[in-house]
């Protein structure tokens, strides 16, 4: 009897239900090497390959650069034989599934900068071979993986949904929140049928919800919807809160009041501003490809212009508060709490921190930070300033004319502030906690 020969996608079916499959994580940032970590304990081979050797290096001692993932991951992995750390692309040729989790930034006019992606794409085509799955997990607009990454990885003779395998999965990464990431359902889109079913296999090792959709484009498009709807609810709420502090009305009180009602409403804060490689980018990247089909996205440019405003009306806050104080901002000595673009992590990416410190500086005042996560503003693509973070204590608090709450890291003492602070403009409620500050406190 003949036996017939098990094809490419059978094969690798195959070892990715039994987990014989090794994985490479390409981008090993704030999403990838969380990833590295579900491959890693769901049972597989993990290869992990970045770019930047110190990264590398530092996995391979068992260190953390990434503060509040930790060392405790790190040393794991450097002690684990299913671990790989490299810096070599060679090395993508022994993985069955990569999985890219590479930058998608915006350039100079604010055009998607696909220049990551694609640039390592046409490493794996140098390699690519049959029964290979590669999965794009970067946000970015749709079309991206079907129209710009296929032809690069098809180039090399090999054809997908025969040969290798290609599909989208957006990550929901939430750097600082405390869940269990197999609690987050996963959306995988495939460039056909195989393909899709193929990163479904991959992904329900992972996480306990897999849901599969009809196409990249479709998966591609809900990631940006959903990062879309954070941007533009944000922007209502930072737009009413000016609206309504100027009719002495709290906005914090009217969301907590609003929020009781269970349906139709999802609380969202007002703050400082967007920052965080997420909100503030991705939008745009289905703006410009909405302009290039000749659409207009008028919710996200409105957004955007709300949003982008908000330091600004923090300066003018803070000017104002220090007015009623007979002070100028010129030569005021401010403390800011909190650069990174939010609660308790170190990732001061887009953080509004840098903007407003710039326009402080700018107006002649001098400015020093406290951020228990961030000991030096690190250098920035628009923002080069030279500060390092000052102790909290009673004698710092004290010695500011305004303390001005940026972002509110939980590790941050807020009652020392309430106590010795002689005023406080707070961008995120966070002096809500403090009982009986002595502080004059000015929500902005
Ligand atoms: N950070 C988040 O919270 C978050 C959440 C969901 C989705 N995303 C999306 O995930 C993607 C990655 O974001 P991130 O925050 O992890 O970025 P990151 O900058 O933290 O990590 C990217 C990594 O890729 C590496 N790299 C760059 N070029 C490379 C190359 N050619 N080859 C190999 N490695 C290379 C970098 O050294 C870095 O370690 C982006 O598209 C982002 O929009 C991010």
């Amino acid at each position: 009897m003949t036996q017939v020969k098990a094809t490419v996608g059978e094969v690798l079916r195959k070892r990715l239900e039994d987990k014989t499959a090794t994985i490479a994580v390409v981008g090993l940032g704030y999403v990838g090497l969380p990833l590295v970590r579900s491959v890693h304990d769901s049972g597989f081979r993990v290869i992990g390959y970045d770019a930047d050797d110190t990264k590398i290096d530092q996995l391979r001692r068992g260190e953390s650069y990434i503060r509040h993932i930790g060392n405790e991951l790190a040393s794991e992995l450097a002690s684990s034989d299913r671990f790989e750390p490299t810096s070599d692309a060679g090395r993508l040729a022994d993985a069955d599934a990569i999985l890219l989790c590479l930058p998608t930034p915006l350039g100079p006019h604010r055009e998607p900068d696909l220049s990551y992606v694609l640039d390592c794409t046409k490493l794996i085509a140098r390699t690519l071979r049959a029964g290979q799955l590669v999965v794009l997990e970067s946000t970015t607009y749709p079309g991206t993986t079907r129209e710009e990454m296929q032809p690069i990885l098809e180039a090399s003779g090999l054809v997908c949904g025969t040969d290798f395998f290609l599909a989208y999965s957006p990550e929901r990464e939430d750097p600082g929140r405390d869940i269990d990431r197999a609690t987050i359902p996963r959306i995988v889109g495939g460039i056909d049928a195989a393909s899709t079913d193929l990163a479904a296999i991959l992904y329900r090792h992972l996480v306990d919800e897999v849901l599969t959709v009809s196409s990249t484009e479709v998966a591609e498009a809900a990631k940006l919807l959903e990062n879309i709807y954070r941007a533009v609810n944000i922007a209502l709420v930072n737009e009413l809160k000016i609206l309504l502090s100027a009719m002495d009305i709290d906005v914090w009180e009217v969301i907590e009041a609003a929020s009781t009602k269970p349906y139709g409403f999802q609380a969202f804060y007002p703050g400082p501003g967007l920052g965080g490689h997420c909100i503030p980018i991705d939008p745009f990247y289905l703006a410009w490809k909405a302009k290039a089909m000749g659409h207009t996205t008028k919710f996200i440019e409105l957004a955007g212009e709300i949003n982008a405003h908000m330091p600004e009306h923090v300066i003018s806050q803070v000017m104002i508060a220090l007015n009623d104080d007979g002070k100028p901002l010129r030569g005021s000595r401010m403390l800011v709490i909190g650069i990174a673009y939010k609660p308790d992590i170190d990732d001061i990416r887009e953080s509004p921190a840098a903007e407003i410190i710039e326009l402080l500086q700018g107006g002649g005042a001098s400015v020093s930070y406290h951020d228990p996560h961030v000991p030096a503003f690190p250098k920035m693509r628009d923002h080069d300033i030279d500060l390092s973070s000052v102790p909290l204590t009673a004698a710092t608090v004290e010695a500011s004319d305004c303390v001005l709450i940026v972002t509110d890291h939980s590790a941050v003492d807020y009652d020392l502030i309430g106590k010795h602070a002689g005023l406080v403009v707070d961008t995120r409620n966070a002096m809500a906690r403090v009982k009986n500050p002595s502080a004059r406190i000015v929500k902005a």
